[in-house]
């Protein structure tokens, strides 16, 4: 797979890969317990989170584990959150967080379709998919307008930590060819 783009530009968004100097504007959604709900890493306690986050995005970048883009306004250049994506051989799967003030806007989506548009204009790929949490209904409506079907519930399939320590059960969300 050729490398992603570095910056993915859209109507009222530029996605682009982090620097550690993004840090504070990352603790800012990273520290709230709404947008870390139904993700997979705890609550931020400091900026120290944040800045450990950003020194491992280089590493996963590089090898392709995953690429981490952050989500800013082309108006300000405020960061107001993240998207991920981890390509897998014919697959690649998605995920994405906002700070609260920026929901409901349609942002998740319009950084989503950019990315979806990418992704699905690579030759080896042929799935594109994601999973949220049952109860996670503003996700599973974005991976919806993303063009994506529901094909079932992973039972068990992940912890989120600031629920439980228990794993719980996704929607599993893909669009293929
Ligand atoms: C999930 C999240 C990224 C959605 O971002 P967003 O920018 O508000 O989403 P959009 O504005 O693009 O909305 C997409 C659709 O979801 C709907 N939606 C958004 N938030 C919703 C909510 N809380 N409840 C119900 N529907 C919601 C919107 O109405 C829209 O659907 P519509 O066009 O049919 O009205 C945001 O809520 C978030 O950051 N949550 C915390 C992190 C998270 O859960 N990430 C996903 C992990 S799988």
């Amino acid at each position: 797979m050729p490398p992603p783009p570095e910056a993915l530009i859209t109507d009222r968004l530029v996605l682009r890969r982090p620097a550690m100097s993004d840090a504070p504007a990352v603790y800012e959604y990273g520290r709230d317990p709404d947008v870390t709900r139904y993700l997979i890493f705890p609550t931020h306690r400091s900026v120290a989170d944040a800045e450990n986050f950003l020194a491992t995005c280089p590493a996963r970048w590089e090898s392709g584990e995953e690429h981490c883009w952050l989500i800013t306004l082309r108006d300000d250049r405020r960061v107001i959150g993240s998207f991920a994506c981890r390509p897998r051989g014919h697959a690649i799967d998605i995920g994405y967080a906002l700070g609260r003030p920026h929901w409901r806007r349609g942002y998740a989506t319009e950084a989503g379709q950019a990315v979806v548009a990418w992704a699905a204009g690579l030759p080896e790929v042929y799935r594109i998919w994601a999973v949220c949490d049952v109860e996670n209904t503003a996700s599973a409506r974005v991976l919806e307008k993303l063009g994506m079907t529901r094909e079932g519930i992973l039972r068990r399939w992940i912890v989120h930590p600031n629920i439980s320590p228990e794993p719980r059960d996704s929607y599993v969300y893909a669009r293929v060819r």
